[in-house]
């Protein structure tokens, strides 16, 4: 059938490697999908930077004019933040085109705005790799799970800061070295306070939160407290009392109807799960009424496995496009409310 056209906007440590998985797996791709797959353009904010394996042809700095271009069916967009982002997104469905993103710190703040222009515009908006990197967790909470009540998510979120807070425990490396590592490693944010204040953090609770409670939930409104203020003394600590010290995310349904959702540092027992997720590795216990306690766990941050989560929604959004369905979008029933800031 007809090719596809795919827009991405963003060439960094996600976008570059989406865009060799599109081209180098193109012909897989299309044999899952039904239809070719065409990276018709990539946004890149500087023109002068080498990136080997991107075809400098498919380069531009003109991301209006990507995705208000004719034609375009999906946009992948990988920029992050809030301003040009949602503009972008907001752009891209006003003329048609279905849109996968990465973005949490824009869904947890504005999720009620592009989940309704989505609809209005009769487009998915897809984002598995907002939450946790390579793991699947957006597509189990909204469809797998759904049926059932959740009473718990909770779970490391952030691959950055688990990176530091490992290093300091395992090899007692120092905070500045451990995060310039993470940086290196592509697992850090732009802004890297993103990550060790705990915003990160809190942006990936609120998503994760209002897919388990059906209710909105902002990141404003998650009680949040990054790692910063952890110093290796309190990680000692820890140690002597047989834990580690973990950046810990947790949205619970209270037996009042209102749920509460955190992010802070806490101290994790040496004998619990959580305990033994190293490096970037992201881990998310759920529980629910009739499912009982379920984990995932695996790569959540970097290049590589972002752009898996990333691909793996281009392939369902244009499994659905080529069929002329939209997903499913999870209704918002706001029936809970969400609990005063720091209430546990
Ligand atoms: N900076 C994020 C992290 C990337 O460290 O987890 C994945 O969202």
């Amino acid at each position: 059938g007809e090719p596809l056209r795919v827009g991405l906007l963003g060439g960094g440590t996600v976008g570059s490697q989406v865009a060799r998985l599109i081209l180098e797996h193109g012909d897989d791709l299309a044999a899952r999908i039904g239809r070719p797959l065409e990276l018709v353009g990539i946004v890149v904010r500087n023109l002068d930077r080498p990136r080997p394996g991107l075809p400098a042809s498919l380069l531009t700095t003109d991301a209006e004019g990507l995705v208000t271009r004719e034609g375009i069916d999906i946009a992948i967009e990988l920029i992050g933040g809030i301003d040009p982002a949602q503009d972008l997104i907001l752009k891209a469905m006003s003329h048609g085109a279905s849109v996968v993103t990465a973005n949490k710190a824009l869904l947890a703040a504005k999720g009620d705005e592009l989940f309704g222009a989505a609809q209005h515009a009769g487009v998915d908006l897809y984002y598995e790799a907002a939450v946790a990197g390579a793991i699947p967790i957006v597509r189990p909470l909204s469809e797998s799970l759904v049926g059932d009540e959740i009473q718990v998510v909770m779970g490391i979120v952030n691959g950055t800061t688990n990176y530091i807070l490992d290093k300091m425990t395992a090899e007692g490396m120092d905070y500045q070295t451990a995060l310039v590592q993470a940086q290196d490693l592509g697992y850090a944010e732009a802004d890297p306070t993103a990550d060790v204040e705990g915003h990160d953090a809190a942006a990936k609770a609120a998503l994760l939160a209002s897919l388990a409670f059906h209710t909105r939930v902002r990141g404003d409104q998650v009680h949040r407290e990054g790692i910063t203020g952890v110093a290796p003394q309190d990680i000692r600590a820890a140690r002597g009392l047989g834990c580690v010290v973990k950046l810990l995310a947790v949205a619970k349904l209270l037996d009042d109807g209102q749920i509460s959702v955190r992010v802070h540092p806490a101290m994790v027992p040496n004998t619990h799960p959580l305990a033994s997720v190293k490096g970037a590795y992201n881990a998310i216990f759920v529980e629910a009424a009739a499912a009982g306690r379920l984990m995932f766990l695996g790569p959540g941050a970097g290049g590589a496995p972002t752009a898996s989560a990333v691909v793996g929604d281009l392939v369902t959004v244009a499994r659905n496009r080529s069929r002329g369905v939209v997903g499913p979008v999870q209704p918002m029933y706001n029936d809970h409310e969400v609990a005063p800031m720091g209430l546990v």
